[in-house]
């Protein structure tokens, strides 16, 4: 069968990437989406189930960093996209093991943008119609302050630039100026890829965009990260580890409005543009957690604070970013995207989602993963 477009999605069988596969696979049936995944211990082809086998839906088994069989994959598809989500994601691992995040981050995306470029340099038509667009995080731009006008106690009242009031716990933002100032191992391999995107585009001419999208949630992602880690752990009666006094700001996006937004930039956006991606929806995590404990106590008929005894507040993250905030007023302004989701809806349907897939959660938390998280926490 002849396709209009053949997109090639990495990472696709992750968190965000899964959610951005089936949005493609679901509302271009003209369109072949080929997923090309390693399958890392963050991998689950349960996240595909519902569209594992749609007729314009193809797995491909590789990693990255496989720069023979990317090109293989280039040539067979004659892939005219790339939406590039494949990557180590969690910082608490990368502070372990910077190594793989150096690897897969770095050398992997290197990879994928040098097999795109002799590919997309051997046809007729080179680079028209082509678009290498590269997954980031809001993490390159290294943390904000919290802050307040003089007399208000944060979270305060404050103007977008789109004209928008929101609450906040500073008054500066993350825009797509803002220098580049990692922490994390993680971030600083996240921002070492962002440079070379940006580099393929200005040395060879590739149509390049680069997103840096604030924290996301919902549905899927694995519990490593704040949100499910801590739903799994209210279910399961463990401890909710805090890490230091719980007063870090993050800002959190539905993940079904990043993908979302990945298919409007996709479509609309500028080469060599970059789009900042957030909620405008700063939450401090204690805040967060109690909203967590309260929606899965309640969704459980547990009396009300049955669980707050479950915090426990344990050692800091090393180099823990204090806040982040992303203003996306630029992707409004120029591509009419915003969140479709208030964040009361979001996690309400976020714990009822991971309450009613317990099963997807205890297959990926035992053996191997379970080894790992014990591990993690008796050495901190
Ligand atoms: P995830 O860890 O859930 O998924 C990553 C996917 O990449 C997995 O399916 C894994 O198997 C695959 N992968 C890892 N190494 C690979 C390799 N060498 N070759 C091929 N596949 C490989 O990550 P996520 O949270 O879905 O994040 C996806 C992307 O979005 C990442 O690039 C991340 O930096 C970025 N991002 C994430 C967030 C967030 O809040 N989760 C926010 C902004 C940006
Ligand atoms: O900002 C975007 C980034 O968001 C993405 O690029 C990353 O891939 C993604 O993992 C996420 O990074 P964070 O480090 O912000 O997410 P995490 O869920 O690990 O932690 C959220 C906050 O909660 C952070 O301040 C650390 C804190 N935390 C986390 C865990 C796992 C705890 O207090 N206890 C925990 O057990």
């Amino acid at each position: 069968m002849d396709f209009k477009r053949n997109i090639l999605i990495t990472g696709g069988a992750g968190f965000i990437g899964s959610h951005v596969v089936r949005l493609f696979v679901n509302k271009y049936p003209d369109y072949h989406i080929i997923c090309l995944d390693k399958l890392t211990y963050a991998g689950n082809l349960a996240n595909l189930k519902d569209i594992e086998d749609a007729p314009n839906y193809t797995f491909v088994k590789s990693d990255i960093c496989d720069y023979e069989t990317i090109q293989a994959v280039m040539l067979q598809h004659n892939i005219d996209g790339i939406i590039h989500l494949a990557a180590e994601s969690h910082v608490d691992r990368s502070i372990k093991d910077p190594f793989t995040f150096a690897r897969t981050n770095v050398m992997g995306t290197l990879s994928l943008l040098q097999a795109a470029k002799l590919y997309w340099e051997s046809l007729p038509e080179r680079y028209d119609g082509k678009l290498f667009y590269h997954i980031s995080t809001d993490e390159v731009y290294g943390a904000l302050e919290l802050s307040h006008p003089e007399g208000i106690e944060p979270p305060f009242t404050t103007t977008a630039s789109s004209g928008e009031h929101h609450l906040a716990y500073g008054t500066d933002f993350f825009y797509e100026t803002t220098k580049y100032n990692p922490h994390s191992p993680y971030s600083a391999s996240k921002a070492s890829s962002d440079h070379f995107v940006r580099a393929f585009h200005d040395t060879y001419g590739m149509p390049t965009i680069v997103t840096n999208c604030s924290n996301n949630y919902g549905p899927y992602q694995f519990p490593e990260k704040l949100i499910p880690l801590f739903i799994n752990n209210i279910r399961q009666r463990k401890p909710l580890p805090v890490y230091g006094k719980g007063e870090n700001v993050r800002d959190w996006l539905y993940v079904v409005d990043h993908a979302r937004a990945i298919d409007t930039i996709f479509h609309n956006g500028k080469p060599a543009e970059t789009y900042n991606i957030g909620g405008f929806n700063e939450w401090k995590n204690i805040d967060l957690i109690k909203v967590m404990i309260k929606t899965v106590d309640r969704l459980l008929g547990n009396p009300e604070g049955y669980s707050d005894e479950l915090i426990t507040y344990v050692t800091d993250r090393a180099g823990h970013d204090l806040r982040y905030a992303i203003d996306s007023t630029k992707l409004k302004n120029e591509l009419g995207w915003e969140p479709s989701l208030q964040f009361e809806e979001g996690i309400e349907k976020t714990v009822s989602w991971y309450l009613d897939n317990q099963a997807w959660l205890d297959n990926i938390t035992s053996g191997e993963y379970e080894r790992y998280y014990d591990d993690m926490y008796k050495n901190r």
